[in-house]
């Protein structure tokens, strides 16, 4: 039976962590509540305990009673923690790190997927600091349930209104589905730029960060799968629970890969991969000279193309970063290369591609569909992208059968 924590903070829209916590009950779920003080001045914890038949978790320091350090074994047991609802202030304390109360405390302290439905007045939920705080929890990979719009209890008119009971427990429902749907996998993920030497202090490579890659490799992470993460030299921080293997060039990254590719069921190249290199490095740092300097560039291997030819049962992710006919040309790859599935993104529109925090995506695949995914942080289109891919492998979301592979071949 899966375990979700409540989390109730204090507004009007209370009332309706009620009915959220009973329709959990009725698909099966087991409930435990944790309520700040605020929560508290709107329901009592006894309504909350009498519909979830455990003790509520109000102070992190109580004494007696249920003797365990609670906010480290709830965090442990939790296949999910949903707050709902979520104010202003809750969500200033998530992003920043701080942990004052029972339920902040337990933020910190899980590694569970976490789902947050909002409620305030508009103008709280439009200011700068709110706004801000719910991009870093996003990127972090906490999801939203959107506020609905309506009169709000304060008298305003505009979007700060719980969502409705339905589509929390939905969202709810939905996040504890992906969080099995890789297990028995094994994922290989590439990220990051290449870096090409031409003397021992200069370099070809490209602009991008890794951060698509990394978000992969730590969305695949929550959803149960055990990661190979293979990355050239990127500018975000290494994810925890994952194997990250540290290559320069291109060469480099094919060789890593076709080392670890037998073991991977399946494999997603997010990585900006050189497709040129200098002909020859040159030992001594190049002096410069009257006239201008030709350096000659030679093809590097193109890694997912040797993947595909070799692919067995595999599944694999390929990107295509485009400023023309971004669709056109990504269906090509997806052929030529031999591919299940194609991120396409246009990076020439703001907000997408390399350095952003955010992305915007179509999802091409060997079938024929497409699916379009609008802007949104690289957390949550990572996210997006396992989903289409247990779609497209037949898995249904929560299932838990490893998907065989007679294929072990490495890449050249
Ligand atoms: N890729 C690879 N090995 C290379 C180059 C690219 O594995 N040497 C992978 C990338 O990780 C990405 C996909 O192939 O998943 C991108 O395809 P590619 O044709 O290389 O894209 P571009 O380099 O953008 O190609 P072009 O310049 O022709 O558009």
């Amino acid at each position: 039976m899966a375990t979700v924590v409540l989390g109730v903070t204090g507004c009007i829209g209370v009332y309706k962590a009620c009915e959220v916590l009973r329709e959990l009950q009725r698909h099966g779920v087991d409930v435990r509540v944790v309520m700040t003080e605020h929560a508290m001045r709107f329901v009592s914890v006894l309504t909350f305990e009498a519909l979830s038949h455990h003790p509520v978790f109000v102070d992190q320091f109580a004494l007696g009673g249920e003797s365990d350090i609670q906010h480290v074994s709830l965090a442990d047991e939790a296949d999910l923690l949903l707050v709902a609802p979520a104010t202003a202030n809750i969500l200033g304390k998530f992003a920043h790190g701080i942990a004052d109360d029972a339920l902040s405390t337990l933020f910190t302290a899980t590694t569970t997927p976490v789902v947050v439905a909002p409620a305030m007045n508009v103008n709280m939920f439009r200011h700068p600091a709110v706004v801000a705080n719910v991009e870093t929890l996003r990127a972090r990979g906490v999801r939203f349930v959107e506020p609905g719009t309506g009169y709000l209890a304060c008298g305003w008119l505009g979007q700060g209104r719980l969502a409705e009971v339905g589509d929390i427990v939905a969202a709810a429902l939905a996040a504890l589905a992906r969080r099995r749907d890789l297990q028995g996998d094994t994922v290989l993920v590439t990220a990051g730029p290449t870096v090409e030497d031409i003397d021992p202090v200069r370099f070809v490579s490209n602009r991008s960060s890794g951060r698509m890659g990394y978000r992969l490799a730590e969305a695949a992470r929550d959803r149960g799968a055990r990661v190979v993460l293979v990355s050239g030299p990127a500018t975000v921080p290494e994810p925890s629970g994952v194997e990250t293997i540290r290559v320069r060039s291109a060469q480099e990254m094919a060789d890593a890969v076709a080392a670890r590719v037998p073991e991977a069921t399946i494999v997603a190249m997010a990585a900006a991969v050189s497709d040129y290199r200098p002909g020859t490095v040159a030992p001594r740092k190049i002096k410069k000279s009257e006239g201008g300097l030709t350096l000659e560039l030679v093809r590097t291997p193109d890694i997912l193309r040797s993947l595909g030819a070799a692919k067995g049962g595999r599944f694999l992710v390929g990107f295509a970063a485009e400023t023309d006919d971004v669709r056109g040309n990504a269906r090509k790859k997806l052929a030529e290369k031999g591919l299940d599935l194609i991120v396409a993104n246009d990076v020439s529109r703001d907000g997408s591609g390399f350095a952003a925090e955010t992305n915007a995506a179509t999802l091409l695949d060997a079938a024929g569909g497409e699916v379009e995914v609008p802007r949104t942080s690289k957390r949550e289109l990572a996210e997006r992208i396992w989903d289409r891919v247990a779609e497209l492998r037949g898995r249904s979301p929560g299932g838990t059968q490893p998907r065989s592979h007679e294929g072990t071949e490495a890449a050249e």
